[in-house]
């Protein structure tokens, strides 16, 4: 396993980022630190869910275009970006492998723990193929990455909508870089829909997700001696119009002072005040085409299920 963002790396920016997002004003914290092994296992609980469509939505395109995509693009090496258990990612693999044209895969992962068992999965599936997993920070580490032939970088399950607009430009212009003529960019984003599905979707009846979004707390804790109380948080998903964003949020249920040891600082909740802890965009297309060409990116294929609900494209750098 290759390292990118080692434990030290990394209890500093969780270090750096919770003073930022604790001292700032509204408070929030930041996403990437859901996903410590506790989470992971709750966001694969989550993606099974009868309200959260997007996993078993874009399984269903996967299904019916793998092979399509595995054709156009006769990839040789696919990256995939905030890989989690890789589990859709396998219907590519299998169309790549019957193609003749896989010969590596490099899933890509914030979390060490997710990414061994998802690297064992698929090489106990894929015997002769190199798997070379990377712990990073798409965020950080793009650059880092071996630059093989015919790659194809893929970025599934939406999580690009859990990047603010400016964040999406910086990632997108990170993923364009490196590629040259042979590679391509295939992007899952979720598409704009009725508000009902899509708060249901963020705000499961049985809580998974508001354990999911307390989570961080109970990391925070952990990791930098916080002394959070998860019950005395609740779970908000909210739609933003304006930004056509799920937003997620935790509500103090009262006024309560909190103290994270290690960094020195005592905070103050009121009754009521909520701290962001997420974002989900939903895309429109044409925005989806603006965003990539923005980055230097053409798209060249729009794959959807029947319902438009969610959407898989492929682009190219131009
Ligand atoms: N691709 C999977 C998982 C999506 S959940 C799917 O479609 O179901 C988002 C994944 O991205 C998680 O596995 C999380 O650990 C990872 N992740 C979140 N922020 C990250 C970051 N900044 N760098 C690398 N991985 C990140
Ligand atoms: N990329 C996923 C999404 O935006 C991540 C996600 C699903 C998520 N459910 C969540 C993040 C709940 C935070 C809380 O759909």
């Amino acid at each position: 396993m290759e390292i990118y963002l080692d434990p030290g790396a990394f209890a500093e920016q969780l270090a750096t980022d919770v003073r930022a997002g604790l001292t700032a004003t509204p408070k929030a914290l930041p996403p990437k630190y859901f996903y410590d092994a506790h989470g992971s296992d709750l966001f694969d609980r989550i993606t099974r869910l009868p309200e959260y469509y997007p996993t078993r939505t874009e399984r269903s395109i996967l299904e019916l275009h793998a092979g399509e995509i595995a054709a156009v693009t006769g990839a040789e090496t696919l990256v995939e970006l905030g890989s989690g258990t890789s589990e859709k990612t396998r219907l590519l693999l299998r169309a790549l492998r019957d193609a003749g044209t896989l010969e590596r895969f490099v899933p890509f992962d914030v979390d060490p723990a997710v990414l061994k068992d998802a690297s064992s999965a698929v090489s106990d599936e894929f015997p002769s193929l190199d798997v070379e997993p990377v712990v990073g920070d798409f965020e950080k580490h793009l650059g880092e990455l071996p630059r093989h032939p015919r790659r194809v970088l893929a970025f599934l399950g939406s999580t690009i909508g859990n990047l603010d607009p400016v964040q999406r430009h910086g990632f997108l212009t990170a993923v364009r870089g490196p590629l040259t003529e042979g590679d391509c960019f295939l992007l899952g984003t979720d598409l704009v829909k009725s508000i009902d599905r899509l708060v249901a979707a963020y705000d499961d009846a049985q809580g998974v997700t508001a354990a999911f979004n307390k989570n961080v707390l109970t990391v925070v804790n952990r990791d930098l001696g916080g002394d959070f109380d998860p019950a005395a948080f609740e779970h908000v998903a909210m739609w933003d119009d304006a930004n056509e964003w799920i937003e997620m949020r935790l509500r103090s249920l009262r006024d309560q002072p909190v103290r994270i040891e290690s960094l020195d600082l005592d905070v103050h909740f009121a009754r009521g005040e909520e701290m962001r802890t997420e974002i989900s965009a939903k895309f429109r297309p044409e925005r989806v085409v603006e965003e990539l060409a923005a980055a230097g990116l053409r798209l060249t294929q729009w794959w959807t299920d029947a319902d438009g609900d969610f959407a898989l494209s492929l682009s190219v750098p131009v």
